[in-house]
């Protein structure tokens, strides 16, 4: 049971542009107590808009500000209350007795639900002034506030007593929750047991289903994964357009190819005349079963690898690292999905949207396929993209930005010109979705977006979603290979320690990976993006030995390191990941 509980602070707010860790982010976090009633209808208290979850109340208590101030070693009073981003504050919780589903009276009219821990992200690090690692600290804590839907409106106001009206002992606890979703030794059967818990929210849902993928997914994608090359066969060859040809690969040991995620790729290294270069495509089938894999090349002027595939016959080998990249579809996703290309960029987009049509029908988010080509002779993949929509019900919208006399708008492509975001705001509409037997409309806003295309398209659309408050924006940027750095290999073997990790592996100079790569291998989740040593995003400090890079890579300190490219050069290294 929860102990006597009261209300001391109430709030609303509204999304506001605050700049996050350097970005312009949308965010309800930053608040002010209210300390007068505020009346409590179906959707929450009156005024108050989250800006990235749907759930109608959130909940935090007054008994671990102090706990934080002590260990964060802050000034108790530099804290209001409201302060976590909560609606009600109340003066003391504990998320170790209370149950997902206890129902509570709060004063002498509202009646709310417990419905799901908090989820905290880098947005909560930011408000509290600390590292995004102190996020696996605040969950270990149970210290973690939770959300609630209300089930009968009313006013509530500070002296209000929190009262659990209905308690269900057998349900797990909000700590016990979100402690499940964070361990990694989490097993399927306890997330079913949470799955099958009544009345869980959508947003609840999602998590829970995220967590089940999780857990299932990285069972599959470790068996039969490789480290290092691994030499593959180009077993077919087919046209797509005049400039792209799609290459089916197949191991040439013949042994199974692990899964991947949609809109992964794969490092495809080549022997070019008397250079050996390295490449990054994406896979652009999703058949999980199949013992192959298939990638699409555009055809490049000038470009050394796109020209030597498509020089390339069937019968042919090429080395292969296993699938990678951090661009993939989230498949647990019950929120509306677009799916937006230009160009090649459709390759990734492809992964996806079959990835997506595997899921049962009645559990899937609606789909919206927009691809931006010059006209019908550079459109890779129509016919199949039109089968889906007959088969599948998928939202098809073919953007030309050069249709030839013979084509015409509404038979051969649905719009002219250049994808701007206006154009594509008007071609999505609010979507039903449903939910436990109830239909839930959900906005554009709302929706998860992916975009792949040529720089100047991906920015722009990027950029005006975000002003457009959309929060989940994807992408990936096909940027070209550096220059390999041929430097002469004297170390065979090191040893790495991955400082905050806690880690030490064994780096083989045979197989040829990358500090990332080594680290991907056992587990590890360092942060990454482009892989080909150009964003810095994988930038950390080396604090004891030395590396070397095996990409002509700039801007790079004596101390430091990118993992995507850099490897051991002494016999100790220990890096701060
Ligand atoms: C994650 C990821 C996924 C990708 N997926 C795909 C995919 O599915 N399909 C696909 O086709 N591509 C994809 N790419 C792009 C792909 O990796 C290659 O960049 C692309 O195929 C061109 O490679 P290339 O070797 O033919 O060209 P490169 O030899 O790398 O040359 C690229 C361009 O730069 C010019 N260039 C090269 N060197 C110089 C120089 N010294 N000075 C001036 N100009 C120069 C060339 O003329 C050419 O126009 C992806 C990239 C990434 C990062
Ligand atoms: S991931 Fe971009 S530089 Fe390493």
């Amino acid at each position: 049971m929860l102990m006597e509980s009261y209300v001391v602070a109430l709030s609303v707010s509204t999304p506001k542009l605050e700049n996050i860790n350097g970005k312009d982010l949308r965010t309800s976090i930053v608040r002010e107590p209210l300390y007068n009633p505020v009346y409590f209808d179906q959707t929450g208290p009156v005024g108050n808009k989250p800006a990235d979850h749907i759930e109608d109340v959130f909940v935090y208590s007054e008994n671990h500000y102090d706990y934080w101030c002590e260990e964060f070693n802050i000034e108790r009073s530099s804290w209001k209350h409201a302060h976590w981003g909560e609606n009600i504050t109340l003066n003391h919780a504990c998320e170790e007795t209370l149950r997902i589903g206890d129902i509570v009276r709060i004063g002498n009219e509202a009646v709310l639900q417990v419905t799901f821990p908090r989820i905290p992200c880098f947005k909560l690090s930011w408000r509290l002034g600390q590292a995004i690692s102190v996020l696996s600290d605040i969950i270990d804590s149970g210290r973690i506030g939770f959300y609630m839907n209300v089930i009968e409106p009313g006013t509530i106001k500070p002296n209000d007593i929190f009262t659990v009206i209905k308690s269900h002992p057998q349900h797990p606890t909000v700590a016990g929750v979100s402690r499940m979703l964070q361990s990694s030794g989490t097993s399927i059967v306890q997330m079913l047991e949470v799955k099958s818990l009544p009345d869980l929210t959508p947003w609840g849902l999602t998590w829970i289903n995220k967590k089940i993928h999780t857990i299932e997914e990285l069972s599959q994608l470790k068996e039969y994964r490789w480290l290092g090359w691994r030499s593959f066969t180009i077993n077919h060859i087919v046209a797509e357009t005049h400039d792209i040809y799609s290459f089916y690969l197949s191991p040439s040991d013949t042994q199974a190819v692990p899964a991947f995620r949609p809109g992964q790729h794969l490092a495809v290294r080549l022997q070019v005349e008397n250079e050996v270069i390295e490449r990054r495509w994406s896979l652009s089938e999703y058949c999980p079963d199949k013992m192959q894999y298939r990638i699409s090349i555009k055809k490049v002027d000038n470009g050394l690898g796109s020209s030597w595939m498509h020089a390339a016959k069937e019968g042919v080998q090429v080395e292969i690292k296993a699938p990678s990249g951090d661009f993939y579809l989230d498949n647990t996703d019950i929120m509306p999905i677009v799916l937006i290309s230009g160009g090649i960029g459709v390759t990734p987009m492809l992964a996806m949207l079959q990835a997506h049509l595997l899921k049962d029908k009645n559990t899937r988010a609606p789909i919206y396929w927009i691809q931006c080509v010059l006209n019908k002779d550079n459109h890779p993949f129509r016919d199949d993209v039109l089968a889906k929509v007959e088969e599948l019900g998928v939202h098809i919208h073919f953007v030309y930005s050069g249709p030839t006399e013979n084509e015409t708008i509404g038979h051969d492509y649905h719009s002219c010109g250049l994808l701007s975001v206006d154009k594509l705001m008007s071609i999505l509409k609010t979507e039903n979705i449903k939910f436990n037997g109830k239909t839930i409309a959900i906005p554009p806003a709302f929706f998860s977006f992916y975009l792949c295309g040529p720089k100047p398209m991906q920015q722009a659309l990027y950029s005006g979603l975000k002003e457009k408050g959309v929060e989940k924006v994807f992408f990936e940027e096909f940027v070209s290979a550096l220059a390999m750095n041929n430097a002469d290999n004297t170390l065979d073997v090191a040893t790495v320690t991955y400082k905050n990790a806690k880690k030490q592996l064994s780096w083989h100079l045979e197989d040829d990976v990358s500090l990332l790569e080594l680290a991907e291998f056992y587990d590890l989740k360092p942060q990454y993006q482009c892989r080909s040593g150009q964003c810095h995003r994988c930038k950390v400090k080396v604090l004891e030995g030395k590396v070397r890079h095996t990409l002509s890579v700039e801007g790079i300190g004596e101390d430091e390191v990118l993992l995507c490219c850099g490897v051991p050069d002494s016999s100790q290294l220990i890096i701060d990941v």
